[in-house]
């Protein structure tokens, strides 16, 4: 499962391994800003509350895009971030602005 916080509304929905973050949040219609989907706007920036083994590890863009100080403090770009196993995640749409 994955719970999915936008702006104005919170959704719990079935995870799907190989689905990013940003895929599951369009498809269930959760209110997540997003424009390149490659990993470099960071308008899809978000932060990871519980699950984070469940999700892939961050893929190099994210590395380059995020400080490390937001990887250490759980946050992803949904757009890059996976489902890779079954379990909880809880994830909040937390962009710069
Ligand atoms: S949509 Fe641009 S970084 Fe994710």
């Amino acid at each position: 499962m994955m719970e999915l916080q936008g702006r104005s509304i919170v959704k719990e929905v079935e995870s799907v391994i190989g689905a990013s973050v940003l895929e599951l949040a369009r498809e269930h219609k959760v209110d997540w800003g997003f424009n390149c989907t490659r990993g470099t706007c960071a308008r899809c920036r978000c932060h990871v509350s519980e699950g984070m083994e469940h999700l892939t590890e961050p893929a190099e863009i994210e590395l380059v895009r995020l400080e490390p100080e937001e990887i250490e403090a759980g946050f992803r770009l949904s757009c890059q971030a996976k489902v890779q196993s079954a379990g909880m995640v809880k994830v909040r749409h937390r962009p710069y602005f």
